[in-house]
């Protein structure tokens, strides 16, 4: 029952990642949390079924996990509704009606059962731990494809406006300051989510005078899976275009060493939501053993200032919003 249930609001929480939902209504941040704290729970919930015709507090667990998981899905539904009630006729949302004082209770209410709801499944999937529950593979349940949040390189806006000083600065850094720094150089650019951080992040990625300079540019999307062994994975299949297949940790970082050793490189870390400084250091430190050429450098973009404090740099810097003409 709980398997089946769980199954339905992956699903659900999956399709409001795609749509878009999660953004516009500011809640990315929990979705991404709840998707991973799901999927750790799904894994664990076959056993979980068996278990609890002999224990009473696995019994217990799994009824806390449906009624939250009823709740979850009670909170998705509502915001899908209320999305379509906001489209006016012609399946547009007009600015006034995001104004609209009834909207922006809405808009409150939902951060904040999105908050308590993820705090809840939180709770619940620290609480497994206390009962050995094996891990198996479940039938029923789809895996969570967090796909949607992924970004590449390439530019896919035709236009870019308003953005022009804002490139201007960030290359300015790349070229000169950063370039002077026998250190590995790291820039975070903060602002709120859909403000244009990864567009503006690309238009510095491709342009003409960055990729003269570096001898190597890299473009990793980290969104909410910060591991050292993922991203240096990453890091070798976009220099090599493929998959190193390496199991540890160290396998790896001797890879990303001898490709990085002496090249001037620009790493983007695309999406990062680590506010972990021990996960940062150590995959600073394997970069850092790369001993690149000087002036490399890692651009970063995030919409949470604590993440470019863990990352103890430069000031960050803040992106504006557009003026209106721009925007
Ligand atoms: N200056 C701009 N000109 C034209 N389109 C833009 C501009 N800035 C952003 N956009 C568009 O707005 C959308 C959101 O931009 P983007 O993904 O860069 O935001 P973001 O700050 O990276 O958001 P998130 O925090 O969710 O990652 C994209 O479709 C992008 O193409
Ligand atoms: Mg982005």
């Amino acid at each position: 029952m709980a398997e089946a249930l769980l199954g339905i609001v992956i699903q659900n929480l999956q399709s409001f990642g795609q749509d878009q939902l999660a953004t516009f209504w500011g809640v990315d941040k929990q979705t991404l949390k709840l998707s991973s704290n799901l999927s750790a729970i799904r894994a664990v919930l076959r056993d979980a079924e068996r278990k609890q015709i002999t224990s009473h507090a696995v019994k217990d667990w799994l009824q806390k996990l449906t009624d939250a998981a009823y709740v979850l899905d009670d909170i998705l539904d509502e915001c899908s509704i209320h999305f379509t009630k906001m489209h006016s006729d012609d399946g547009h949302i007009s600015c006034l009606s995001r104004l609209h004082p009834s909207d922006i209770l809405f808009r409150f209410n939902i951060g904040k059962r999105m908050e308590d709801i993820t705090q809840r499944f939180h709770d619940i999937h620290e609480e497994k731990s206390k009962f050995n529950l094996e891990p198996g593979v479940t039938e029923v349940v789809q895996t969570v494809d967090d796909d949607w949040r992924q970004t590449s390189s390439d530019i896919t806006e035709p236009v870019v406006y308003g953005r022009d000083h804002d490139r201007e600065q960030i290359v300015k850094f790349l070229l000169e300051d950063a370039s002077n720094s026998e250190d590995l150089s790291i820039y975070p650019i903060v602002g709120m989510g859909g403000l244009g951080k990864t567009t503006l992040a690309k238009q510095v990625f491709n342009d003409h005078r960055v990729c003269k300079h570096f001898d190597l540019t890299i473009w990793v999307c980290v969104s909410d899976d910060f591991n050292t062994k993922t991203i240096l994975q990453s890091i070798m299949e976009c220099i090599t275009g493929k998959n190193p297949n390496l199991n540890s940790l160290e396998a790896m970082r001797k890879k990303v060493e001898e490709v990085l050793h002496g090249m001037r490189y620009l790493l983007v870390l695309d999406d990062v939501w680590n506010e972990d400084q021990e996960k940062w250091e150590q995959l600073k430190g394997k970069l850092q053993c790369a001993r690149a050429a000087k002036g490399a450098t890692v651009l970063v973009t995030t919409r949470l200032e604590e993440v470019a404090s863990t990352m103890q740099t430069q000031p960050a810097y803040h992106l504006k919003k557009l003026s209106e003409d721009d925007s």
